[in-house]
């Protein structure tokens, strides 16, 4: 059985020594918790000034740790921007790719999407992609049309026998205490899982994200093809974090 992945997306939170302590406190908790990551593993997205701090205590152990975004150039005049190859730089596994926030507040298109998932894949990043639907889009009965399409497009250009990580999350239950039903969670990510087996993708873990907290995480988990979880507010306390990796 492969293992169960909890990502904590941090979001813009968490200065550099907030995400020490943070990390102290955590691989503190673990370390008491025996083979702790044999059947786990266990992801950090902090935001971009914090992925030193983050780095310098997570680098050589088994937490994994990325950018939330990175831009689709590894270097040039883009100011402001994220590079992969810095982030490779500072040992990052993973990187986040396409969250419901980078699609509506910066609007990130699926073309420019794809080439992030394709350098992440040349410069051997694992890439985390998220895809969901908005409440509207879920009311129009089109959740499965627009994932399926944020796959295809997204997904485009990008080597489908490396692995990849394909975030679930509904727009509507990000940040909103409303999670998905067991029903509703079931339904997609059987069909994702069904979907990108016909499209030829071989290795791809499913996470499901939006509003995951310590008492619904070990319903979740239950569900086929859920293979862990992106979790936002949640993973923001080492102790609700931990609970959540746990809850398996
Ligand atoms: P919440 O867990 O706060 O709903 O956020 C989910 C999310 O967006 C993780 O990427």
């Amino acid at each position: 059985m492969s293992k169960k992945i909890f990502a904590a997306n941090w979001k813009l939170n968490k200065t550099p020594e907030e995400a020490r302590d943070f990390v102290i406190k955590l691989k503190n908790e673990i370390f008491k918790i025996p083979d702790f990551f044999s059947g786990r593993e266990i992801m950090i997205f902090p935001s971009a000034i914090s992925l030193e701090a983050v780095s310098s205590l997570c680098a050589g152990t088994d937490i994994q740790f990325g950018p939330q975004n990175i831009y689709s150039e590894k270097s040039g005049a883009f100011t402001g921007e994220n590079s992969a190859e810095v982030a490779k730089a500072l040992k990052s596994q993973i990187a986040l790719v396409g969250h419901s926030e980078r699609r509506e507040i910066f609007k990130e298109q699926d073309d420019h999407l794809n080439k992030k998932v394709a350098l992440l894949q040349n410069l051997q990043i694992l890439p985390v992609f998220c895809i969901g639907e908005t409440l509207a889009q879920r009311e129009a009965g089109k959740t499965l049309e627009i994932c399926f399409s944020q796959l295809q497009n997204g997904l485009k250009e990008i080597n489908k026998d490396q692995r990849l990580i394909v975030a679930y999350e509904p727009v509507w239950a990000i940040g909103t205490g409303k999670v998905a039903t067991k029903e509703q969670v079931a339904e997609v990510h059987a069909k994702l899982s069904e979907y990108l087996s016909s499209q030829g993708f071989r290795n791809v873990q499913l996470l499901y994200g939006g509003s995951v907290k310590p008492d619904n995480a070990g319903e979740l988990l239950k569900i086929p093809h859920v293979d862990g979880f992106l979790i936002g507010g949640a993973s923001l306390q080492p102790d609700s974090f931990l609970k959540i990796c746990t809850a398996v």
